[in-house]
Protein backbone atom coordinates (compact mmCIF):
# COMPACT_ATOMS: atom_id res chain seq x y z
CA UNK A 1 0.00 0.00 0.00
CA UNK A 2 0.87 3.68 -0.54
CA UNK A 3 1.71 3.92 3.71
CA UNK A 4 3.53 1.50 6.56
CA UNK A 5 6.67 -0.51 6.38
CA UNK A 6 7.92 -3.11 8.56
CA UNK A 7 10.56 -2.02 11.21
CA UNK A 8 13.36 -4.28 12.96
CA UNK A 9 10.73 -5.16 15.51
CA UNK A 10 8.74 -6.60 13.12
CA UNK A 11 6.22 -3.67 13.63
CA UNK A 12 4.32 -1.73 11.20
CA UNK A 13 5.33 1.68 10.78
CA UNK A 14 3.37 4.90 9.63
CA UNK A 15 5.12 7.93 8.44
CA UNK A 16 8.35 6.61 10.84
CA UNK A 17 6.06 5.97 14.16
CA UNK A 18 5.83 2.55 15.06
CA UNK A 19 2.07 1.48 15.37
CA UNK A 20 2.19 -0.79 18.07
CA UNK A 21 3.89 2.38 19.99
CA UNK A 22 0.93 4.95 18.94
CA UNK A 23 -1.84 2.45 20.32
CA UNK A 24 0.28 2.44 23.65
CA UNK A 25 -0.36 6.06 23.29
CA UNK A 26 -4.29 6.64 22.05
CA UNK A 27 -5.78 3.36 22.06
CA UNK A 28 -7.59 1.14 19.60
CA UNK A 29 -9.28 1.59 17.83
CA UNK A 30 -7.10 4.42 15.69
CA UNK A 31 -7.43 6.31 12.59
CA UNK A 32 -3.80 7.07 11.57
CA UNK A 33 -2.66 9.30 8.55
CA UNK A 34 0.34 9.40 6.77
CA UNK A 35 0.45 13.14 6.34
CA UNK A 36 3.07 12.86 3.45
CA UNK A 37 1.54 10.80 1.27
CA UNK A 38 -1.60 13.21 1.48
CA UNK A 39 1.13 16.05 0.21
CA UNK A 40 2.45 14.30 -2.61
CA UNK A 41 -1.20 12.90 -3.82
CA UNK A 42 -1.80 16.90 -3.55
CA UNK A 43 1.03 18.16 -4.92
CA UNK A 44 1.34 15.34 -8.14
CA UNK A 45 -1.74 16.58 -8.57
CA UNK A 46 -1.09 20.22 -9.03
CA UNK A 47 1.98 19.94 -10.68
CA UNK A 48 0.37 17.99 -13.66
CA UNK A 49 -1.59 20.86 -14.22
CA UNK A 50 1.55 23.37 -14.03
CA UNK A 51 3.77 21.66 -16.51
CA UNK A 52 1.53 21.55 -18.89
CA UNK A 53 0.38 25.07 -18.37
CA UNK A 54 -3.02 24.49 -17.51
CA UNK A 55 -5.25 27.08 -15.10
CA UNK A 56 -6.68 25.11 -12.78
CA UNK A 57 -8.15 24.61 -9.48
CA UNK A 58 -7.71 20.76 -7.74
CA UNK A 59 -10.66 21.04 -5.18
CA UNK A 60 -10.08 18.65 -2.18
CA UNK A 61 -13.36 16.92 -2.23
CA UNK A 62 -13.86 17.41 2.03
CA UNK A 63 -16.53 14.75 2.21
CA UNK A 64 -13.63 12.05 1.83
CA UNK A 65 -12.28 13.16 5.16
CA UNK A 66 -13.38 16.60 6.92
CA UNK A 67 -11.41 17.62 10.13
CA UNK A 68 -10.07 21.43 10.72
CA UNK A 69 -6.65 19.70 10.99
CA UNK A 70 -7.48 18.56 7.22
CA UNK A 71 -8.91 21.25 6.00
CA UNK A 72 -5.91 23.41 7.06
CA UNK A 73 -3.45 20.73 5.81
CA UNK A 74 -5.22 21.23 2.15
CA UNK A 75 -4.62 25.09 2.82
CA UNK A 76 -0.76 24.87 3.30
CA UNK A 77 -0.97 22.40 0.14
CA UNK A 78 -2.77 25.10 -1.96
CA UNK A 79 -5.67 23.29 -2.70
CA UNK A 80 -9.13 24.70 -3.34
CA UNK A 81 -12.32 22.87 -0.96
CA UNK A 82 -15.17 21.28 -2.23
CA UNK A 83 -18.06 21.13 0.65
CA UNK A 84 -21.13 19.94 0.56
CA UNK A 85 -23.38 21.03 3.57
CA UNK A 86 -22.91 23.65 6.41
CA UNK A 87 -21.60 21.32 8.68
CA UNK A 88 -18.28 20.96 6.00
CA UNK A 89 -18.46 25.05 5.24
CA UNK A 90 -18.54 25.52 8.73
CA UNK A 91 -15.54 23.56 9.45
CA UNK A 92 -13.68 25.03 6.85
CA UNK A 93 -14.24 28.51 7.98
CA UNK A 94 -13.30 27.64 11.21
CA UNK A 95 -10.31 25.66 10.20
CA UNK A 96 -8.97 29.20 8.58
CA UNK A 97 -9.82 28.14 4.91
CA UNK A 98 -9.93 31.05 2.40
CA UNK A 99 -13.50 31.32 1.85
CA UNK A 100 -12.70 32.51 -1.85
CA UNK A 101 -11.53 28.87 -2.47
CA UNK A 102 -14.32 27.10 -1.14
CA UNK A 103 -16.95 25.44 -3.83
CA UNK A 104 -20.52 24.37 -2.40
CA UNK A 105 -21.91 21.26 -3.61
CA UNK A 106 -25.20 19.87 -2.73
CA UNK A 107 -28.72 18.70 -4.07
CA UNK A 108 -31.15 20.80 -1.45
CA UNK A 109 -28.55 23.01 0.29
CA UNK A 110 -30.91 24.61 2.53
CA UNK A 111 -31.86 28.55 3.08
CA UNK A 112 -29.51 29.08 5.99
CA UNK A 113 -26.70 26.90 4.72
CA UNK A 114 -26.79 29.52 1.46
CA UNK A 115 -27.06 32.25 3.79
CA UNK A 116 -23.65 31.72 5.72
CA UNK A 117 -21.79 30.88 2.24
CA UNK A 118 -23.01 34.44 0.31
CA UNK A 119 -22.08 35.67 4.20
CA UNK A 120 -18.88 34.58 4.11
CA UNK A 121 -18.01 35.20 0.46
CA UNK A 122 -17.31 31.61 -1.15
CA UNK A 123 -15.92 31.24 -3.95
CA UNK A 124 -18.50 29.89 -5.76
CA UNK A 125 -21.68 27.58 -5.66
CA UNK A 126 -22.32 24.79 -7.41
CA UNK A 127 -25.71 25.10 -8.19
CA UNK A 128 -27.69 22.05 -8.86
CA UNK A 129 -31.32 22.75 -9.78
CA UNK A 130 -33.81 25.47 -10.73
CA UNK A 131 -35.02 25.95 -6.66
CA UNK A 132 -31.68 26.51 -6.20
CA UNK A 133 -30.93 29.22 -8.92
CA UNK A 134 -34.61 30.78 -7.64
CA UNK A 135 -33.54 31.40 -3.84
CA UNK A 136 -29.75 32.25 -4.87
CA UNK A 137 -31.17 35.13 -6.66
CA UNK A 138 -33.63 35.67 -3.73
CA UNK A 139 -30.58 36.12 -1.09
CA UNK A 140 -28.24 37.96 -3.03
CA UNK A 141 -31.09 40.88 -4.51
CA UNK A 142 -30.99 42.37 -1.42
CA UNK A 143 -27.75 42.26 -0.61
CA UNK A 144 -26.89 43.57 -3.87
CA UNK A 145 -24.30 40.79 -3.66
CA UNK A 146 -23.06 38.91 -7.04
CA UNK A 147 -21.95 35.24 -6.40
CA UNK A 148 -20.01 33.01 -8.96
CA UNK A 149 -21.40 29.79 -9.98
CA UNK A 150 -21.08 26.60 -12.04
CA UNK A 151 -23.72 24.61 -13.04
CA UNK A 152 -23.97 20.97 -12.38
CA UNK A 153 -25.24 18.66 -15.33
CA UNK A 154 -25.91 15.54 -16.03
CA UNK A 155 -24.40 14.31 -19.28
CA UNK A 156 -25.86 11.40 -19.24
CA UNK A 157 -22.82 9.49 -18.02
CA UNK A 158 -22.32 7.06 -14.92
CA UNK A 159 -19.20 5.56 -14.42
CA UNK A 160 -17.96 2.77 -11.90
CA UNK A 161 -14.67 1.11 -11.23
CA UNK A 162 -14.21 -0.25 -14.84
CA UNK A 163 -17.87 0.24 -16.54
CA UNK A 164 -18.90 3.15 -18.16
CA UNK A 165 -22.93 3.53 -18.70
CA UNK A 166 -23.99 5.78 -21.12
CA UNK A 167 -27.63 6.93 -19.74
CA UNK A 168 -29.70 8.22 -22.69
CA UNK A 169 -32.08 9.71 -19.13
CA UNK A 170 -30.48 11.21 -17.11
CA UNK A 171 -31.98 9.82 -14.00
CA UNK A 172 -30.28 11.11 -10.96
CA UNK A 173 -31.30 13.19 -8.69
CA UNK A 174 -28.23 15.62 -9.69
CA UNK A 175 -27.76 18.49 -12.15
CA UNK A 176 -29.73 19.68 -14.85
CA UNK A 177 -30.05 17.17 -17.55
CA UNK A 178 -27.18 18.09 -20.57
CA UNK A 179 -30.18 16.35 -23.27
CA UNK A 180 -33.30 17.44 -22.25
CA UNK A 181 -33.11 21.29 -22.38
CA UNK A 182 -32.48 21.68 -18.84
CA UNK A 183 -29.20 23.00 -18.83
CA UNK A 184 -29.94 25.37 -21.67
CA UNK A 185 -33.22 27.22 -19.54
CA UNK A 186 -30.27 26.94 -16.51
CA UNK A 187 -27.82 29.03 -18.42
CA UNK A 188 -30.64 31.36 -19.53
CA UNK A 189 -31.70 32.23 -16.66
CA UNK A 190 -28.01 32.62 -15.13
CA UNK A 191 -27.15 35.40 -17.95
CA UNK A 192 -30.20 36.86 -17.32
CA UNK A 193 -29.38 37.85 -13.56
CA UNK A 194 -26.92 40.81 -12.06
CA UNK A 195 -26.56 38.57 -9.15
CA UNK A 196 -25.53 35.30 -10.73
CA UNK A 197 -21.95 35.04 -12.30
CA UNK A 198 -22.24 32.27 -14.48
CA UNK A 199 -18.20 30.95 -14.70
CA UNK A 200 -19.21 27.55 -16.27
CA UNK A 201 -20.32 23.70 -16.05
CA UNK A 202 -19.67 21.48 -13.13
CA UNK A 203 -19.79 17.32 -13.90
CA UNK A 204 -19.43 14.57 -11.85
CA UNK A 205 -19.77 11.06 -13.05
CA UNK A 206 -18.95 9.10 -10.04
CA UNK A 207 -16.57 7.57 -7.72
CA UNK A 208 -13.77 4.63 -7.60
CA UNK A 209 -13.17 4.88 -11.45
CA UNK A 210 -10.25 3.22 -13.30
CA UNK A 211 -10.75 4.09 -16.59
CA UNK A 212 -10.28 7.82 -18.15
CA UNK A 213 -13.00 6.99 -20.98
CA UNK A 214 -15.75 8.43 -18.83
CA UNK A 215 -14.41 11.39 -18.18
CA UNK A 216 -13.10 11.95 -21.72
CA UNK A 217 -16.88 11.49 -22.81
CA UNK A 218 -18.11 13.69 -20.52
CA UNK A 219 -15.85 16.27 -21.57
CA UNK A 220 -17.09 15.80 -25.19
CA UNK A 221 -20.70 16.16 -24.46
CA UNK A 222 -20.32 19.10 -22.32
CA UNK A 223 -18.34 20.69 -25.18
CA UNK A 224 -21.30 19.83 -27.86
CA UNK A 225 -23.20 22.32 -25.55
CA UNK A 226 -20.65 24.48 -25.27
CA UNK A 227 -20.37 24.99 -28.78
CA UNK A 228 -24.02 25.85 -28.88
CA UNK A 229 -23.92 28.59 -25.99
CA UNK A 230 -21.68 30.48 -27.38
CA UNK A 231 -22.75 30.46 -30.93
CA UNK A 232 -27.09 31.05 -29.65
CA UNK A 233 -26.18 32.93 -26.33
CA UNK A 234 -22.91 34.63 -27.13
CA UNK A 235 -22.07 32.46 -23.64
CA UNK A 236 -18.00 31.46 -22.87
CA UNK A 237 -17.39 29.34 -20.58
CA UNK A 238 -14.66 30.36 -18.33
CA UNK A 239 -14.15 26.93 -16.14
CA UNK A 240 -14.77 23.36 -16.84
CA UNK A 241 -15.19 21.50 -13.23
CA UNK A 242 -14.83 17.51 -14.27
CA UNK A 243 -15.33 16.82 -10.53
CA UNK A 244 -13.72 13.99 -8.65
CA UNK A 245 -13.78 10.34 -8.63
CA UNK A 246 -9.98 8.72 -9.38
CA UNK A 247 -9.95 5.31 -8.11
CA UNK A 248 -7.58 3.70 -5.74
CA UNK A 249 -5.65 0.39 -4.58
CA UNK A 250 -7.93 -0.83 -1.70
CA UNK A 251 -6.85 -4.23 -2.28
CA UNK A 252 -4.38 -6.45 -4.92
CA UNK A 253 -7.90 -6.71 -7.35
CA UNK A 254 -7.46 -2.86 -7.93
CA UNK A 255 -5.47 -1.57 -10.92
CA UNK A 256 -5.92 2.37 -10.84
CA UNK A 257 -3.83 4.02 -13.33
CA UNK A 258 -1.86 7.18 -11.48
CA UNK A 259 -3.76 10.71 -10.63
CA UNK A 260 -1.06 12.75 -13.13
CA UNK A 261 -2.52 10.19 -15.80
CA UNK A 262 -6.65 11.22 -15.29
CA UNK A 263 -5.43 14.25 -15.49
CA UNK A 264 -2.86 14.54 -18.35
CA UNK A 265 -5.97 12.66 -20.14
CA UNK A 266 -8.42 15.05 -19.73
CA UNK A 267 -6.33 18.08 -20.31
CA UNK A 268 -5.41 17.13 -23.82
CA UNK A 269 -9.74 16.34 -24.60
CA UNK A 270 -10.67 19.80 -23.01
CA UNK A 271 -7.46 21.33 -25.23
CA UNK A 272 -8.66 19.34 -28.20
CA UNK A 273 -12.45 20.11 -27.90
CA UNK A 274 -11.74 23.72 -27.48
CA UNK A 275 -9.36 24.25 -30.43
CA UNK A 276 -12.16 22.44 -32.45
CA UNK A 277 -14.56 25.15 -31.12
CA UNK A 278 -11.83 28.00 -31.72
CA UNK A 279 -12.55 28.66 -28.06
CA UNK A 280 -9.93 29.64 -25.26
CA UNK A 281 -8.92 26.41 -22.95
CA UNK A 282 -11.32 27.16 -19.97
CA UNK A 283 -10.15 26.72 -16.41
CA UNK A 284 -10.20 22.85 -15.61
CA UNK A 285 -11.10 22.14 -12.00
CA UNK A 286 -11.04 18.69 -10.45
CA UNK A 287 -12.07 18.07 -7.35
CA UNK A 288 -10.29 14.61 -6.02
CA UNK A 289 -11.53 12.86 -2.69
CA UNK A 290 -10.72 9.42 -2.43
CA UNK A 291 -7.23 9.44 -3.87
CA UNK A 292 -6.19 12.31 -1.84
CA UNK A 293 -6.79 10.53 1.38
CA UNK A 294 -7.84 6.91 0.72
CA UNK A 295 -4.65 5.13 1.01
CA UNK A 296 -2.98 7.25 3.46
CA UNK A 297 -5.72 6.10 6.53
CA UNK A 298 -4.74 3.07 8.03
CA UNK A 299 -7.44 1.92 11.15
CA UNK A 300 -5.72 0.05 13.99
CA UNK A 301 -7.76 -1.94 15.97
CA UNK A 302 -7.38 -4.70 18.73
CA UNK A 303 -8.00 -8.09 18.45
CA UNK A 304 -10.86 -9.56 20.79
CA UNK A 305 -13.03 -12.62 20.72
CA UNK A 306 -12.92 -15.34 18.38
CA UNK A 307 -15.91 -17.89 16.71
CA UNK A 308 -14.91 -20.98 14.82
CA UNK A 309 -18.10 -22.16 12.80
CA UNK A 310 -16.24 -25.97 12.67
CA UNK A 311 -15.19 -26.99 8.75
CA UNK A 312 -16.75 -23.39 7.78
CA UNK A 313 -14.87 -20.44 8.94
CA UNK A 314 -12.73 -18.82 11.83
CA UNK A 315 -14.57 -15.73 13.00
CA UNK A 316 -12.15 -12.95 14.75
CA UNK A 317 -13.61 -9.84 16.58
CA UNK A 318 -12.13 -6.27 16.45
CA UNK A 319 -12.73 -3.56 19.01
CA UNK A 320 -14.84 -1.23 15.96
CA UNK A 321 -16.60 -2.21 12.60
CA UNK A 322 -19.86 -0.40 10.80
CA UNK A 323 -19.51 2.18 13.30
CA UNK A 324 -15.99 3.22 11.84
CA UNK A 325 -15.79 2.12 8.40
CA UNK A 326 -18.81 1.84 7.10
CA UNK A 327 -18.05 0.98 3.47
CA UNK A 328 -17.93 -3.13 3.92
CA UNK A 329 -21.62 -3.00 4.98
CA UNK A 330 -22.82 -0.34 2.92
CA UNK A 331 -20.63 -1.51 -0.47
CA UNK A 332 -19.42 -4.73 0.00
CA UNK A 333 -16.09 -2.85 -0.01
CA UNK A 334 -13.04 -4.74 0.16
CA UNK A 335 -9.38 -4.07 1.99
CA UNK A 336 -6.47 -5.43 3.12
CA UNK A 337 -4.97 -6.18 6.86
CA UNK A 338 -2.35 -7.84 8.47
CA UNK A 339 -0.99 -7.81 11.94
CA UNK A 340 0.47 -4.56 13.01
CA UNK A 341 3.02 -6.29 15.59
CA UNK A 342 3.48 -9.16 13.31
CA UNK A 343 4.14 -7.49 9.97
CA UNK A 344 6.92 -9.77 9.17
CA UNK A 345 5.10 -13.33 10.40
CA UNK A 346 3.94 -15.14 7.33
CA UNK A 347 -0.20 -15.92 7.77
CA UNK A 348 -1.03 -19.54 8.87
CA UNK A 349 -4.77 -19.36 8.49
CA UNK A 350 -7.64 -17.33 7.33
CA UNK A 351 -10.01 -15.81 9.17
CA UNK A 352 -12.97 -13.28 8.81
CA UNK A 353 -12.90 -10.12 10.43
CA UNK A 354 -15.95 -9.30 12.46
CA UNK A 355 -16.99 -6.22 13.75
CA UNK A 356 -18.14 -5.26 16.81
CA UNK A 357 -21.59 -4.13 16.13
CA UNK A 358 -24.85 -6.23 16.90
CA UNK A 359 -25.54 -6.77 12.80
CA UNK A 360 -24.44 -9.81 11.25
CA UNK A 361 -23.27 -7.33 8.21
CA UNK A 362 -20.55 -5.79 10.81
CA UNK A 363 -18.01 -7.79 8.46
CA UNK A 364 -14.56 -6.09 7.54
CA UNK A 365 -13.05 -7.94 5.76
CA UNK A 366 -14.19 -12.01 4.70
CA UNK A 367 -11.10 -14.78 4.24
CA UNK A 368 -8.28 -12.89 4.84
CA UNK A 369 -4.52 -14.66 5.56
CA UNK A 370 -3.43 -13.83 9.08
CA UNK A 371 -0.78 -15.15 11.52
CA UNK A 372 -2.43 -17.16 14.46
CA UNK A 373 -3.60 -14.34 16.25
CA UNK A 374 -5.15 -13.38 20.09
CA UNK A 375 -6.41 -10.11 22.06
CA UNK A 376 -2.03 -9.29 22.56
CA UNK A 377 -2.13 -8.41 18.95
CA UNK A 378 -3.56 -5.66 16.30
CA UNK A 379 -5.51 -5.41 13.34
CA UNK A 380 -3.88 -2.63 11.01
CA UNK A 381 -7.01 -2.42 7.84
CA UNK A 382 -4.93 -0.17 4.95
CA UNK A 383 -6.56 2.34 2.80
CA UNK A 384 -9.73 3.69 5.16
CA UNK A 385 -8.17 7.67 4.99
CA UNK A 386 -11.15 8.43 2.58
CA UNK A 387 -15.06 8.11 3.80
CA UNK A 388 -14.10 6.10 6.79
CA UNK A 389 -13.91 8.89 9.50
CA UNK A 390 -16.03 10.85 7.58
CA UNK A 391 -18.88 8.33 7.37
CA UNK A 392 -18.33 6.72 11.22
CA UNK A 393 -21.04 7.18 13.69
CA UNK A 394 -22.47 6.07 17.19
CA UNK A 395 -24.64 3.06 16.20
CA UNK A 396 -24.21 1.36 19.46
CA UNK A 397 -23.49 3.99 20.96
CA UNK A 398 -20.22 2.98 20.03
CA UNK A 399 -17.95 6.34 20.71
CA UNK A 400 -16.09 7.26 17.50
CA UNK A 401 -12.30 6.54 17.49
CA UNK A 402 -9.54 9.46 17.66
CA UNK A 403 -7.46 10.40 14.51
CA UNK A 404 -3.39 10.89 14.36
CA UNK A 405 -1.54 12.42 12.34
CA UNK A 406 2.28 11.48 11.26
CA UNK A 407 4.67 13.62 9.83
CA UNK A 408 8.17 13.42 10.39
CA UNK A 409 8.23 10.42 12.27
CA UNK A 410 6.02 12.86 15.24
CA UNK A 411 2.44 11.49 15.84
CA UNK A 412 -0.48 14.77 16.31
CA UNK A 413 -3.94 13.86 17.48
CA UNK A 414 -6.18 16.01 15.44
CA UNK A 415 -9.32 14.59 16.47
CA UNK A 416 -9.93 13.40 19.97
CA UNK A 417 -11.74 9.96 20.78
CA UNK A 418 -15.23 10.16 21.84
CA UNK A 419 -16.02 9.39 25.41
CA UNK A 420 -18.97 7.56 26.79
CA UNK A 421 -20.50 11.06 28.32
CA UNK A 422 -20.14 12.20 24.33
CA UNK A 423 -22.68 9.54 23.80
CA UNK A 424 -25.45 11.11 26.32
CA UNK A 425 -24.31 15.21 25.58
CA UNK A 426 -27.32 15.82 23.36
CA UNK A 427 -29.64 13.77 25.69
CA UNK A 428 -32.01 15.13 27.66
CA UNK A 429 -33.69 13.24 30.38
CA UNK A 430 -37.30 12.32 30.63
CA UNK A 431 -36.33 12.32 34.88
CA UNK A 432 -34.88 14.70 37.00
CA UNK A 433 -31.80 12.06 37.95
CA UNK A 434 -30.45 9.87 35.84
CA UNK A 435 -28.54 6.90 37.96
CA UNK A 436 -24.75 7.32 37.70
N1 LIG B 1 -17.28 15.83 -6.48
C1 LIG B 1 -18.56 15.47 -6.33
C2 LIG B 1 -19.60 16.32 -6.86
C3 LIG B 1 -18.88 14.28 -5.68
O1 LIG B 1 -20.15 13.93 -5.55
C4 LIG B 1 -17.84 13.47 -5.16
C5 LIG B 1 -18.15 12.22 -4.44
C6 LIG B 1 -16.52 13.89 -5.31
C7 LIG B 1 -16.27 15.08 -5.98
C8 LIG B 1 -15.35 13.12 -4.78
O2 LIG B 1 -15.26 11.86 -5.34
P1 LIG B 1 -13.99 10.90 -5.06
O3 LIG B 1 -12.79 11.55 -5.71
O4 LIG B 1 -13.82 10.81 -3.61
O5 LIG B 1 -14.36 9.62 -5.69
N2 LIG B 1 -19.17 7.13 0.19
C9 LIG B 1 -18.75 6.53 -1.07
C10 LIG B 1 -18.26 7.55 -2.06
C11 LIG B 1 -19.31 8.59 -2.38
C12 LIG B 1 -18.79 9.64 -3.32
C13 LIG B 1 -19.78 10.74 -3.46
N3 LIG B 1 -19.32 11.83 -4.23
C14 LIG B 1 -17.66 5.51 -0.77
O6 LIG B 1 -17.30 5.35 0.41
O7 LIG B 1 -17.17 4.84 -1.68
Amino acid sequence: HGTGKVNEHGHLEIGGMDTVTLVEQYGTPLYVYDVALIRERARSFKKTFENLNIKAQVAYASKAFSTVAMVQLAEEEGLSLDVVSGGELYTAIAAGFPADKIHFHGNNKSLEELDMAIEKEIGCFVVDNFYELEILEELCAPREKTVNILLRVTPGIEAHTHDYILTGQDDSKFGFGLQNGQADEAVDTALKSKHLNLLGVHCHIGSQIFETTGFLVAARKIFEKLKDWKNEKAFEAQVLNLGGGFGIRYTKEDDPIPASQYVEEIIGEVKNQAEKLGMETPEIWIEPGRSMVGDAGTTLYRIGSRKEVPNVRQYVAVDGGMSDNLRPALYQAKYEAVLANKANVEPDETVSIAGKCCESGDMLIWDLPLPKSDHTDLLAVFCTGAYGYSMANNYNRIPRPPVVFIENGQAKLVVKRESFEDMVRLDLPLKEKIKK
